[in-house]
């Protein structure tokens, strides 16, 4: 594998809110996030608020640069669905990304795989990009099971996408026991885990397509461990959870991601 191609991986953060903000929070923390970020050339930077306040985010952001994110969707795009929120929804309401296969929703909404991977065909023929999130459980990695369960997570929910749209798939790698815990996993643990699922995207892929894929870590990242994750060349930016809310410190991760500093234009 050649640095000068993991190189051309344009680091990537996502700030997802989860079930936090109300929508005069969020449209505050939108326009902190913007005061500190509002611009950032070097990173990629999406704002996954809570669906109710997409709207009021996106006109915060607007023309900013930063960019929307949803937290989850639904694979039919209307219909008797009570509750569910579609990607043609999403799109209206200002997103580019959305979020698929939160191990919250796998864990506490039994979200399987098969679902995720409608989720994913339903984001892409709508022109949304994807954060795909993937993680083995505690009890998975201390029965050795790691590595089994991210290539079946990998392998199932992304069944039938085409190589040619990969460049629209960014992987979240998020161990379980790292989600919310102040459990971040090692730079060496993430290293492991990113450089094991590109080579199940080799596998599936093929070699260039594995190389050009970004790869997220997620799971208690924070402005005081981000610099040392995101020096590591496999990580490729990160999925913010708790230090999102915060807009010092996801400013902070962001700036960590650049490589140090947040290169405004
Ligand atoms: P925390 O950063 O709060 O651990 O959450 C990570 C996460 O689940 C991001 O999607």
């Amino acid at each position: 594998m050649s640095s000068r191609k993991i190189g051309t991986r344009r680091k990537i953060v996502g700030g997802n809110w989860k079930m936090n903000t109300t929508i005069d929070g969020a449209v505050d923390l939108a326009q902190e996030v913007v005061r500190r970020l509002g611009n950032t050339r070097n990173v990629e930077v999406v704002l996954c608020p809570p669906f109710p306040n997409l709207e009021a985010v996106y006109r915060v952001i607007a023309g900013t640069g930063l960019q929307l994110g949803g937290q989850n969707l639904f694979w039919e795009d209307y219909g008797a669905y009570t509750g569910e929120v579609s990607a043609p929804m999403l799109t209206a309401a200002g997103c580019e990304w959305v979020i698929v296969g939160h191990s919250e929703r796998r864990h506490i909404m039994g979200e399987s795989n098969e679902m995720v991977n409608r989720k994913l065909h339903a984001a892409l023929h709508h022109d949304l990009s994807v954060m795909l999130a993937i993680g083995e459980t505690k009890e998975e990695r201390h029965a050795g099971a790691m590595e089994r369960v991210l290539r079946v997570q990998l392998e199932q929910s992304l069944e039938r996408i085409d190589a040619g749209a990969m460049d629209r798939i960014v992987i979240a790698y998020e161990p379980v026991w790292a989600i919310g815990t102040g459990e971040t996993a090692t730079p060496a643990q993430a290293r492991e885990a990113h450089a094991f699922v590109r080579t199940v995207l080799g596998e599936l892929f093929g070699q260039e397509v594995a190389e050009a894929t970004r790869i997220q870590y997620g799971g208690s990242v924070t402005a005081a461990n981000a610099a040392e994750l995101m020096g590591e060349p496999e990580i490729d930016g990160a999925l913010v959870g708790g230090a999102s809310l915060k807009p010092d410190d996801f400013a902070e991760i962001v700036r960590a991601a650049g490589g140090g500093r947040a290169i405004l234009g």
